[in-house]
């Protein structure tokens, strides 16, 4: 059994490039892939770290179609302000690449004669959805309905985003063309099948036994058990439409590859594209076909059957007729989903914020921190901005940042910025010792089993303890009572601000960096080592850089900047009506309850220009609800208006205030808003029906 690899292969999702990086993606997959590589690297390892843009599919036809541009349009406009998005947040990816390059083109098609080579695709005539009007098959997102499996409306044609159920289009109840609402009739097309169920046995004795070796998370084990108790079915893995992979096949050349089987092959074209550009093109096979090389492919939870199944199968049928043999993924960690101040991200509802946005705000590392602390790694979690400047506040400034500034400062002050002779080492001493010998084994057993958010906090609790320890030692006493005690405070608690540059670097390598410089050694990080942060290695009378503030804290004014921001529209959409939703049946409505209700109480919450805090009467009940109605209705104003309020709402959090309803309004587009109101006066606890 294989547990020590020289080589870490290391992938995260190709995003989509339709739209901007916003913060669920960085907490999904991102950031915890982004903390693997930076570790393993300090470990020593051969790292290749590898992305990209997932440039193909219907998600991109569907964004130029809205923007009324050409699918090369978009991808011209996001790639490069993801790629740079990125770069501006600290991924230390060895390549970001793209599969509208030629290369990958090559590279998809490849393995799609290769499995058409070998007999494994299947031709089959198939009923397709197809469009009278727009005279198009209407493939995965072109079409939606409701899912079979969960009943949700609005499951696209591929996937139903509600349950995550991998779907065929045909399945899909009431179904209706994305584009002209009109219901598509059925009409027959050829695609290529690949036989997914084939592999089952095989893919269940692979996930078990790599969950054996590297330990997969739950939530990942649970969605593949989900799959193979349903059975895999044979899949389409082409498509109708004109943008992708052309099928390489003499006949079907009016057809595209299946957007999901080129994408995942994006990674393997990534590392040939790293290997072209550092000069040695056979470089790529060293970490893919390599069994010596540890393949992690980092994800979110929606992609979870396209990398735990799809990808391991197709590697399976190459593996199958070719001697260079590639690797399948150790483990797939992949995360769940980050909410935004109580709310789902939402490019459709425009809610949430982009990372380039965010960073206009507040430094790289801050985000990197806050969200580090707070990864979905087992369920989801929520961002909200009063959280976060706590935990930057309190923590990375008045924990880390305090502790390593009033070392550094205390040095120069009191002995001219060179360390001090480390003397005799008393109890207080050896705790500490004994404390920081054993943290880099213990965060990086939790890193290497991708519990990013723990690891994390015991590089926090180490920075704490050496706090307490500068706090009991009081050099600030013993400098006169003591110099003896005081140097050696001192000569400690530099080579901890040394360990904690090491530790802390996977997770704010800027803020590391500039540690790293204040202590003005001359070799660098990575020379020295993850496990180095166990010991003392800064000499005496080593001279430091001048002192500098770390970490500023974060002020109100800027909280309250960003929030002004956010509520400013910055991503509403102009225009007509907005489309109408999918047909329901009065069985759904009535699954509403609206009750009339008085408001008898109305405050503003504080730090929002938008919310109102709102006591509602509803019959002899008294809810709370918070609503966003600052910006259109006076506190004052609102207090003995009867409304209108969604009665069995599952209770909410905004702002750290729990909402209990709705109050239904009418809003348009641009953000004018009015409550709906009533006719005449009736009793609170009325029904609306
Ligand atoms: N583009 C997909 C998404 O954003 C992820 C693709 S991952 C890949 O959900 F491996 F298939 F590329
Ligand atoms: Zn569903």
């Amino acid at each position: 059994m294989k547990s020590n690899f020289e080589r870490i292969l290391i992938t995260a999702a190709l995003p989509y490039a339709n739209g901007f990086l916003h913060l669920g993606h960085l907490a999904g997959a991102y950031l915890p892939a982004d903390i693997y590589a930076r570790y393993q690297r300090l470990k020593k390892r051969n790292v290749l770290f590898l992305c990209g843009s997932d440039e193909h599919g219907v998600a991109i036809t569907v964004s130029a179609e809205k923007e009324k541009t050409t699918p090369v349009k978009i991808i011209d406009r996001y790639h490069p302000a993801n790629k740079t998005t990125f770069e501006e947040f600290g991924m230390s990816f060895d390549n970001y690449s793209r599969t509208s390059l030629p290369l990958h083109h090559e590279n998809a098609k490849e393995f799609f004669k290769e499995f058409h080579h070998h007999h494994i695709l299947i031709d089959k005539k198939e009923q397709q959805l197809y469009c009278l009007k727009d005279k198009m098959f209407l493939a995965d997102r072109y079409v939606e309905g409701t899912c079979p499996k969960c009943k949700s409306a609005q499951a696209r044609g591929d996937q139903c985003e509600n349950c995550g159920t991998w779907l065929d289009q045909t399945e899909l109840i009431e179904p209706k063309c994305k584009l002209c609402g009109s219901t598509p009739v059925v009409k027959e097309t050829t695609h290529w099948y690949f036989p997914l169920g084939r592999y089952q046995e095989r893919l269940e004795k692979y996930i078990d036994e790599r969950n054996k070796r590297d330990g997969w998370k739950e939530n990942v084990l649970r969605y593949c058990e989900g799959w193979f108790k349903d059975g895999l079915k044979d899949r389409a893995v082409t498509r109708d439409l004109d943008w992708g992979v052309r099928v390489p096949v003499k006949g079907y050349e009016d057809k595209v590859i299946y957007v999901w089987f080129d994408a995942v092959l994006g990674y393997i074209s990534s590392a040939k594209e790293w290997a072209a550009n550092i000069g040695r093109p056979e470089e790529w096979r060293t970490y893919w076909q390599n069994n010596d090389s540890k393949y992690v492919a980092f994800i979110g939870k929606d992609n979870v059957v396209f990398h735990c199944i799809v990808f391991p199968a197709m590697l399976m049928a190459w593996n199958d007729s070719n001697p260079d043999n590639f690797v399948l993924p150790e483990n797939v960690p992949a995360n769940e989903f980050l909410n935004f101040e109580g709310q789902k991200f939402s490019k459709s509802r425009g809610w949430g914020i982009d990372v380039q946005d965010f960073l206009k705000f507040f430094p790289a590392d801050m985000l990197r921190y806050a969200l580090a602390v707070n990864l979905p790694e087992t369920r989801d979690s929520d961002f909200y901005l009063k959280d976060f400047q706590a935990r930057i506040n309190n923590e990375l400034a008045d924990i880390a940042g305090n502790f390593i500034n009033r070392t550094i400062a205390f040095i120069d002050k009191n002995y001219d910025g060179k360390v001090p002779d480390k003397g005799e080492f008393h109890k207080l001493d050896e705790e500490i010792i004994e404390i920081v010998k054993k943290a880099p084994a213990a965060i990086g057993s939790l890193f290497e089993h991708y519990s990013f958010r723990e690891g994390l906090m015991e590089t926090m609790n180490l920075s704490r303890a050496a706090n307490k320890y500068f706090n009991d030692s009081e050099p600030w006493k013993t400098l006169k009572t003591d110099p003896k005690r005081c140097s050696t405070t001192l000569y400690i608690a530099v080579q901890l601000v040394r360990s904690l540059a090491i530790l802390l670097e996977p997770v704010v390598p800027g803020t590391s960096k500039r540690i790293w410089s204040l202590l003005n050694l001359d070799t660098t990080m990575k020379d020295e080592g993850w496990d180095s942060a166990s010991e003392f290695r800064i000499e005496e009378g080593h001279k430091l850089s001048k002192p500098e503030i770390l970490i500023n804290k974060i002020e109100d004014k800027k909280i309250d900047e960003i929030l002004k921001f956010l509520e400013g529209g910055n991503n509403k959409t102009e225009g007509q009506m907005p489309p109408l939703k999918p047909v329901i049946t009065i069985n759904d409505f009535q699954k509403i309850d609206l009750r009339v209700g008085r408001i008898i109480e109305a405050e503003k919450v504080p730090k929002s220009t938008k919310l109102v805090k709102l006591q509602v009467e509803i019959g002899n009940e008294k809810r709370q609800v918070v609503a966003g109605i600052a910006h259109h209705y006076k506190p004052e104003d609102l207090t003995g208006k009867l409304v209108v309020i969604v009665a069995n709402l599952q209770p909410a959090k905004l702002m750290g205030y729990e909402s209990q309803g709705m109050i239904l309004a009418a809003s348009t587009e641009t953000g004018e808003l009015t409550l709906v109101g009533l006719q005449s006066d009736i009793s609170t606890g009325s029904a609306v029906k």
